[in-house]
């Protein structure tokens, strides 16, 4: 009787109950930063040792602390026994600098990108983007803050003294199997870890407090709030401060996403509250809902087995202590300046469909999940984007469950959410955003701008990153078209055309109209101008010919095709498979 009361206790309360403080990760100033990716373990449960990997420790890494107009350098070596990359989510910089799934970093290696910071005040994050391994590499612990600071931000009255009253919180679950090693792509991430630990506790000052929230879970969203239901002020989302603070009690942040929200804790000295996940107000169709799925008989294996799905859970004890001498005790009232993009500006609409590969009889759930039917491909480029253009990205979600789509590269506006333009919350600078399930759709508005890149993609893809691995990803090239240099003699005919264009395996197909005659001459041309191959080509009934473009380095290029007879034409090609 006792005995199994002991164990009821225990299966409770036993590990629930011991109390860690939250860590703070250390902070690292610039503008040269030396990170490292190693292999480590932690003692998540009492007696058994988690094999991790993390960021200049064992589990998770330093915040890196820039200022807009920096020119950084991050030096990170790999001592891992296997390749991986990092990628600085968020952050606009070059495509070369991204850390996407191309720049690998083999073992045993160093990679040092060098950019300037062009963000405004924001918090990013960065981890590990390595091609079908993400989930991996970041489920055992590869993750970090990126704190940008700048001078419309610094002149506002804001909690900003780092571990103070300005605090990270990476928010993430995790599956243990009965070893208590991590289990990755599972539907059983039942166990909370907030900034790498179980159960936490932190202190914070009777103040207004600001709370960078990081949804750096594999799959989850969480719908944050306080335990005494108490109000906060949204300031800042992915990428910068709003123009005012938003009221809110609740705050749903999908995976990838963050949330800069104050917190006014001065009437709360010697009181204690908990940062809960009110997983019951979790919309159905989001990984986090007690049915992840809009109606349907596909069920995500194990999901139902996760007891936190669709529960309120405490993620973070909050012991409320004295105030600070010179500590922050009021919110402003506005903000930044916050101009969104006109969509009369855009260059172009662009649309994406998210559905399953594979379409089961009533819609699978399973994935994996794929956009515009094309499941990832490191070799294809699937979009090409003229540098400094606005476009608007049209995304709609033939599936029945919700994914957080994140671009690479640059910021977006959000101009509606199922034709409804949105809430305040949402209205700055993102680069996640949640489509709903069931023909949701999302339009955004972006700005392409400072780097192009001929060679080396961007990404966009679900940051759930079992969809993200599986599949549910694509690239875009930013290109320079005004760097090329003859472009102004080159006459754009429509007498030529080729296909498929992005070139795939290696081969291209020119054709033509009637009126040609006489041989053709074919260059191809990078975008520098070099001519990289020519070709002459006898005209033929078939009104087409076929020329190999092996070996020729993935990217865009122009095919320029001349004759004596006076055409002149020049097409963008974009080689994607060599
Ligand atoms: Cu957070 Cu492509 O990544
Ligand atoms: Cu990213
Ligand atoms: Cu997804």
């Amino acid at each position: 009787m006792k005995k199994s009361l002991l164990v009821l206790l225990t299966l409770f309360y036993g590990v629930s109950n011991a109390q860690n403080p939250m860590p703070v990760p250390p902070l690292l100033t610039g503008p040269v930063f030396n990170l490292q990716v190693q292999n480590g373990t932690r003692v998540f449960y009492p007696g058994f040792s988690t094999n991790t990997m993390g960021m200049n420790g064992d589990y998770l890494g330093p915040t890196l602390k820039m200022t807009k107009g920096d020119f950084v350098t991050l030096n990170v070596s790999n001592t891992l026994t296997d390749s991986t990359t990092i990628h600085w989510h968020g952050m606009h910089v070059p495509a070369k600098a991204d850390g996407g799934p191309h720049i690998v970093i083999p073992p045993g290696t160093t990679w040092s990108p060098s950019f300037e910071v062009m963000d405004y005040a924001s918090t990013h994050w960065y981890h590990p983007h390595l091609h079908m391994l993400t989930a991996d590499h970041v489920t055992y612990g590869v993750a970090g803050f990126v704190i940008v600071s700048d001078s419309a931000e610094a002149a506002l009255n804001l909690p900003r003294t780092y571990g103070v009253d300005d605090f990270p919180i990476a928010l993430q679950t995790r599956a243990f199997d009965s070893n208590k090693q991590f289990i990755v792509e599972s539907a059983l991430d039942s166990v909370f870890v907030i900034n790498g630990v179980m159960n936490p506790y932190l202190d914070l000052p009777a103040n207004v407090v600001r709370l960078r929230l990081l949804n750096g879970a594999t799959e989850r969203a969480f719908n944050v709030g306080f335990s005494n239901n108490q109000n906060f002020s949204m300031i800042g989302s992915d990428g910068g401060l709003l123009s005012v603070p938003v009221t809110m009690n609740r705050i749903l942040i999908s995976p990838g996403e963050r949330a800069e929200i104050l917190v006014d804790l001065s009437a709360l000295q010697g009181q204690t509250i908990f940062l809960m996940n009110y997983g019951s107000g979790i919309p159905q169709g989001v990984y986090g809902a007690l049915l992840p799925q809009a109606a349907g008989t596909n069920i995500i294996p194990n999901y139902t087995l996760n007891t936190i799905n669709g529960t309120d859970r405490n993620m973070l004890q909050i012991n409320v202590a004295a105030p600070l001498p010179n500590g922050v005790t009021s919110t402003p009232q506005s903000l930044v300046t916050v101009i969104p993009h006109s969509p009369a500006a855009a260059a172009k609409t662009r649309t994406f469909t998210f559905m399953p590969q594979v379409m089961g009889p009533t819609g699978s759930l399973l994935g994996p999940f794929v956009i515009n039917m094309m499941p990832f491909d490191m070799m294809m480029i699937n979009d090409t984007v003229i540098l400094n253009d606005i476009e608007i990205w049209e995304l709609t979600n033939q599936s029945r469950i919700s994914h957080p789509f994140h671009i690479h590269d640059v910021h977006f506006f959000i101009l509606d959410i199922n034709g409804v333009p949105p809430p305040a919350h949402l209205a700055g600078r993102k680069d996640v955003v949640l489509v709903p399930p069931q023909m949701g759709t999302v339009r955004f508005i972006a700005h392409f701008t400072n780097y192009a890149d001929s060679v080396t993609p961007y990404m966009y893809h679900c940051h759930m990153l079992t969809h993200e691995d599986d599949g549910m990803m694509g690239q875009f090239l930013v290109i320079d078209t005004t760097s090329v240099t003859g472009l102004e003699e080159v006459q754009f005919t429509d007498v030529f055309s080729v296909s498929p264009n992005p070139v795939q395996n290696g081969i291209v197909y020119l054709n033509w109209k009637n009126e040609v005659q006489g041989n053709l001459i074919v260059e191809l041309i990078e975008l520098s101008g070099k001519v990289v191959h020519v070709n002459e080509i006898s005209v033929n009934s078939e009104k087409r010919t076929s020329f190999h473009v092996e070996g020729i380095e993935t990217g865009m290029y122009f095919l320029r095709i001349r004759n004596h007879a006076g055409y002149n034409q020049t097409i963008k090609l974009i080689v994607s498979k060599t």
